[in-house]
């Protein structure tokens, strides 16, 4: 093994405690920062990430509410209870759980979220302030591995960046976030042409692809940082263990930093909403919503 490990696991905890100072700063104004999460449908992986969602925000002390819906509730509902959470002054964060059943307009019900609860950054308004480069709420996934990006002393400027993927999820936010701090981006996705001349040229290769050992080590440039996006179950046969977008077993060989799966990107995602939950908490504090004198 030649390359070395990005821990995203650490990074997580060690990100977690600082946000302990934060929460208690709030809590001493008489503030708990909280998150609403909505669940529509019994999708068994949507399940686990709001699972984990909920989780996390209990243990960093934040106040959170888990609301789930059958799958053939009807869109207004859903609009309905996003209009009364807006209004609600103990949450500070609003989150969607995609994705939707296929009866949804996804990009109405984004957009029926606050702006300024809206801490996936999925609302347009949000995006369009990234693209501008004055992010408000980056998504959480891009968020994280910028962060690990910058823990482990990688400044992207001036560097190759290819990214793999198209989501509005991960790979566009991920791609104005490489721009944004001056590095020269290629954004591939499943209509790209000869991907391995692009993906070889990358100093700062991320895949978000969502297809198992999808990045193979002819595809890295020797030296190259490789950030792996990708949650994969292998099927019973292959054992039913997680498994990334890169093949880490070959890649790890060429590639000069790596993350692993599990234990890199996915730690990060979901400390990233904690962050931006307690961001949303602390700039409502700001424009004085000190439940104290309320
Ligand atoms: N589905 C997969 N990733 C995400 C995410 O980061 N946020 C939401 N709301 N849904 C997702």
């Amino acid at each position: 093994m030649s390359a070395r490990l990005i821990d995203g696991k650490t990074l997580a905890e060690e990100l977690r405690t600082a946000f302990k100072a934060r929460v208690a700063a709030l809590a001493a104004r008489g503030q708990r920062p909280g998150l609403a999460v909505i669940l529509i449908g019994e999708d068994p992986a949507s399940q686990v990430y709001v699972r984990n969602k909920v989780n996390a925000c209990e243990a960093a002390g934040l106040f959170s509410q888990k609301l789930v819906y059958p799958v053939d509730v009807a869109q207004a509902e859903v609009l309905a209870k996003l209009a009364e959470l807006n209004a609600d002054p103990a949450i500070h964060g609003i989150l969607v759980q995609l994705p939707l059943p296929r009866h949804f307009d996804e990009k109405a019900v984004l957009e029926a979220i606050a702006p300024a609860k809206d801490v996936d950054g999925f609302h347009a308004e949000n995006a369009g302030a990234l693209a501008q480069g004055a992010p408000r709420f980056i998504p959480c996934t891009p968020y994280g591995v910028m962060k690990m990006l910058e823990a482990n002393g990688i400044d992207p400027a001036g560097r190759e960046a290819v990214v793999i993927g198209r989501s509005n999820i991960v790979g566009k936010p991920m791609a104005l976030l490489l721009i944004n701090a001056g590095a020269t981006v290629t954004v591939c996705h499943s209509r790209t042409r000869d991907l391995a001349a692009h993906t070889r040229r990358a100093d700062i290769l991320v895949a978000a692809v969502g297809k198992p050992r999808f990045v193979t080590a002819d595809m890295v440039k020797p030296g190259a940082v490789v950030i792996d996006v990708g949650i994969n179950r292998l099927p019973p046969e292959e054992g039913g263990k997680l498994c990334g977008d890169v093949d880490f077993n070959a890649v790890k060989d060429v590639a000069a930093l790596i993350t692993p799966v599990p234990g890199g990107v996915g730690p990060m995602t979901i400390t990233m909403l904690l962050a931006n939950t307690i961001e949303a908490a602390e700039r409502e504090a700001g424009r004085g919503g000190d439940k104290r004198h309320a």
